[in-house]
């Protein structure tokens, strides 16, 4: 379970041939997480709950006012972080069919690269299913060009080439400007996205990842590490080279009762999104304020503390504080983290956003991971579904 320390870390690991890593650095480069879009049913309302909630702040729009005829889409930002909200504005078509079958959840994964035409190519030569070709797009602010592929269910990632964009965010949108503006709540950048997938497809898909965009395994929790009584996952935590993109996935394990994963992939209909995961430099601060503009977080038992010390070691933070506020600790072999997680922020038991704050430690530690599992089981048995 060991964090990433350096690329021999990551060529210790499972898939982490060192072969495919040095591959990696040179065929897919990622520069970061250049934007994520979820398909909603009312972009517009969704927008007030992302600003009033979350901190965003309006950033760019494209509608009927731009020349878009079948959707819009309202463009947030907070930091680093880019959240696109998009709604159809048509009867039929592929917004409303992802719309209609996973409620509102995550379309688009988006990387930012410095070549999207050759992130196409080279990972469809690998097996990537194509999505979208490179596609150039321009306004009086210059071009980008973008690609894209699939990835587990119908979630896709668009790599993303701005080097000759300065608008913005993409041709074809434009400022908003809109006098309802809260603070931001201190929110950074993207940690990382966890995806669930079906029955025996952790694998394929980590397999995917590594094969295909040349990333590596740096942690796996087994069924016995992330079990209860009742119910049980899998976790696998896949990054790449620079360990700026993270990408966990997750996949039901048999138990007794229903795995919490098994609830989302039901409710969801297939393979999904579970969580975003988004940095703060105080997650005290962050999660105060988002707490007292509405958002839920999962209830951590008081017990959670007790031997919290022991555990974890030094930490700079008073853990009466951390308790109040239901902050999860835990640590690598480089540093500790702390966390904290929402309750579904749809109606669907599905989608969830995760406070994150990194205090040297790169990777996962298995005790958070047990406490978030354990959180989500109390709530699954209260919706009836465990
Ligand atoms: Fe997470």
């Amino acid at each position: 379970m060991a964090g990433i320390k350096n690329l021999k870390d990551l060529q210790n690991t499972e898939y982490g041939l060192k072969k495919l890593f040095e591959d990696a650095e040179d065929f897919l480069p990622l520069l970061g997480t250049d934007y994520i879009e979820l398909y909603v049913g009312n972009a517009k309302q969704s927008a007030h709950f992302y600003k009033t909630a979350f901190g965003f702040q309006s950033h760019a729009y494209a509608g009927l006012e731009t020349g878009m005829k079948d959707r819009v889409s309202y463009v947030l930002k907070q930091d680093k972080i880019r959240l696109v909200l998009t709604t159809s504005l048509e009867k039929d078509g592929i917004i409303n069919e992802h719309i209609n079958k996973h409620g509102d959840g995550v379309k688009v994964m988006a990387l930012w690269v410095e070549d999207a035409t050759k992130a196409f190519e080279e990972t469809t030569k690998r097996g990537a299913k194509p999505f979208m070709k490179p596609t150039r797009e321009e306004d009086e602010n210059g071009h980008v060009i973008r690609s894209g592929i699939y990835t587990y269910g119908e979630t896709v990632h668009i790599f993303v080439e701005r080097k000759n964009y300065n608008g913005t965010f993409l041709p074809g949108y434009r400022k908003w400007e809109s006098h309802y503006n809260p603070a931001p709540v201190g929110l950074k950048f993207i940690d990382h996205m966890v995806g669930n997938v079906g029955w025996g497809e952790m694998n394929t898909w980590c397999k995917f990842y590594a094969e295909v965009m040349g990333f590596a395994q740096i942690i796996s929790f087994t069924d016995d590490d992330i079990a209860t009584d009742y119910t049980a996952l899998m976790s696998k935590v896949m990054s790449n080279g620079n360990g700026r993109i993270k990408f966990p996935i997750n996949e039901p394990a048999e138990g007794k009762k229903k795995s919490q994963i098994e609830e989302y992939l039901d409710f969801y209909n297939g393979a999904g999104v579970q969580h975003i995961a988004v940095a703060t430099n105080d997650i005290v601060a962050t999660v105060s304020a988002m707490r007292d503009r509405g958002v839920e977080f999962l209830y951590v038992p008081d017990e959670y503390y007790d031997d919290l010390l022991d555990r974890v070691g030094e930490i700079d933070e008073d853990v009466e504080v951390l308790k109040k506020h239901g902050v999860l600790i835990d640590r690598d072999d480089e540093g500790y983290l702390l966390q904290l997680f929402t309750k579904p922020i749809v109606d669907r038991p599905t989608m969830f956003f995760e406070v994150i704050q990194r205090k040297g430690a790169q990777s996962f530690g298995v005790g958070n991971f047990k406490a978030l599992f354990e959180a989500i089981e109390r709530e699954q048995s209260n919706r009836g579904t465990l």
